[in-house]
């Protein structure tokens, strides 16, 4: 499709525009989300309305204006063309999520790491979904595994509201239980004896290991996400993993390490897979 959007855009752009033009989009449900360039800037209604003449399900186009940022990690959305319209129905390994893409984080490159852990989970286990957001990790759990419950604690109330909806929309209500506040508290005061638990808060994870750490059983996985430096990026992530294993007298086991998805141009976001005994 983007190759399509490219032909058609082809003799509407200078030589210039062509060599910055962003080739993909996201698409969230009918909204897509696409990065203009500012040498674009100028062409962005136009690159908006192609893209909704080329795809039937996009009513709207939005640019990102801005890193996603806060402590929501929310991205700065600006509509450039279509329906005026923030909220979106998603679906994803037969889940359907409704949220607003401006109050509340969902990305959908994580799909495969969804569904990946999904295929880890053991029957029975008590899950941990830390930084759940509008909640894809325990709904995707919830309908591709055979775990007993999982516990998704996310502090934007926003993102929460929806997590609401979107457990209903699912029928997931018996699996899991939604706790709204900050994992650094919660890990701490309320869970414990967990199997599992998800940390998806690639920027400044590491400061919540301690509080997930307490509420893991001996010998229990946490799977860990980070965004770092290429280079360096799977030493660091073990490294800052093992430390906080070391300082509360827990053995470190790495299972798995793989990147989730390139970043940026120094900087990749990776995952590693560890047991805690
Ligand atoms: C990178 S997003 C991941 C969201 C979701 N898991 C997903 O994959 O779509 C991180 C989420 O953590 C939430 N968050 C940030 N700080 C938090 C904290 N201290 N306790 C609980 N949730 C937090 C943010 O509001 C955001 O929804």
């Amino acid at each position: 499709m983007a190759g399509n959007l490219k032909e058609i855009l082809e003799k509407k752009l200078s030589k210039k525009e062509k060599e910055v033009f962003v080739k993909s989009f996201d698409s969230l449900g009918n909204i897509a989300v696409i990065e203009i360039p500012k040498e674009l800037e100028k062409k962005e209604k136009l690159i908006g309305n192609t893209i909704i003449k080329l795809n039937k399900n996009i009513k709207t186009v939005c640019k990102i204006s801005g890193p996603h940022k806060g402590k929501y990690r929310l991205q700065p959305l600006k509509i450039i063309a279509g329906e005026k319209k923030f909220i979106t129905e998603y679906k994803e390994s037969a889940c359907r999520f409704v949220f607003d893409v401006r109050k509340t984080f969902f990305s959908p490159r994580l799909c495969n790491e969804r569904l990946r852990i999904s295929k880890l989970i053991k029957k029975g286990e008590k899950i941990g979904c830390f930084f759940a957001g509008i909640g894809p990790y325990p709904i995707v759990f919830t309908k591709n595994s055979f775990m007993k419950k999982a516990f998704a604690v996310e502090l934007n109330p926003n993102a929460v509201k929806f997590m609401k909806e979107n457990i209903k929309l699912n029928k997931c209500e018996e699996k899991i239980e939604v706790l709204k506040g900050d994992v650094n508290k919660i890990a701490s005061a309320k869970l414990k004896n967990l199997d599992r638990i998800t940390m998806p808060m690639p920027h400044g994870g590491e400061t919540f290991l301690k509080a997930s750490l307490k509420a893991l059983k001996k010998g229990g996985i946490i799977h860990f996400y980070q965004v770092l430096k290429k280079e360096t990026a799977f030493d660091e992530a073990v490294k800052r993993a093992k430390n906080e294993c070391i300082k509360q007298k827990r053995k470190f086991i790495l299972l798995n390490k793989r990147q989730v998805r390139p970043f940026s141009a120094s900087k990749i976001q990776v995952v590693i897979d560890f047991k805690a005994k």
